[in-house]
């Protein structure tokens, strides 16, 4: 089974290393450490194992998506989903929704698109790669004017 609970001060090794086995461009742990403390940093337990995390932001009526990770044994079995899934319910309806994901990044790209998120626009080679820079899609979902009631 699993479980969804609120990231601890003492998650963040734990995460750090999860990230790292998952993704070439992992956070510090110091990184995981503040983003615990400032953030909406909740993680995914099965049989008190930590499988992945998602880490937002709120500022008033927007929401920023700032890390999304599973455990690479645990990909493409809709636990990836399951996380967004909590962020969407957590923010409601009405919240303008933002990320970025590499263009590159096709299981992102994917779980993104399933959920109905769509690309607002693009950085080019923002982001360092193996083979050069890569560019940033900005994608997300806009339903409200910022500064609307
Ligand atoms: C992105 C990530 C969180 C997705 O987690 P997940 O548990 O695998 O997600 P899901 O199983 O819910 O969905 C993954 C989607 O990617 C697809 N996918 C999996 N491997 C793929 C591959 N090699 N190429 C293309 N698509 C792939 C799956 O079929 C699924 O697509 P669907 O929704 O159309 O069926 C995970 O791949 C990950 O941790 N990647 C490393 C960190 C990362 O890149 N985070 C995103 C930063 S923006």
């Amino acid at each position: 089974m699993t479980r969804l609970r609120r990231a601890r001060a003492s998650d963040a090794a734990t995460l750090a290393r999860l990230e790292a086995a998952a993704t070439a461009h992992p956070w510090s742990e110091r990184l995981w450490a503040e983003s615990i403390r400032q953030h909406q940093c909740w993680l995914a337990e099965e049989a008190g194992e930590s499988m992945g995390a998602i880490v937002w932001r709120e500022v008033c009526d927007e929401a920023e998506l700032l890390n999304l990770v599973v455990a690479p044994a645990r990909q493409g079995r809709g636990l990836g989903g399951r996380l967004l899934g909590h962020l969407l319910s957590a923010i409601g309806p009405e919240r303008n929704l933002f990320l970025e994901v590499r263009a590159g990044n096709l299981p992102a790209l994917r779980l993104y698109r399933r959920f109905g998120l769509v690309e607002l626009g693009r950085r080019a080679g923002y982001y360092p790669g193996a083979q050069g820079r890569e560019d940033a899609i900005l994608m997300g979902r806009f339903v409200r004017e910022p500064g609307t009631p």
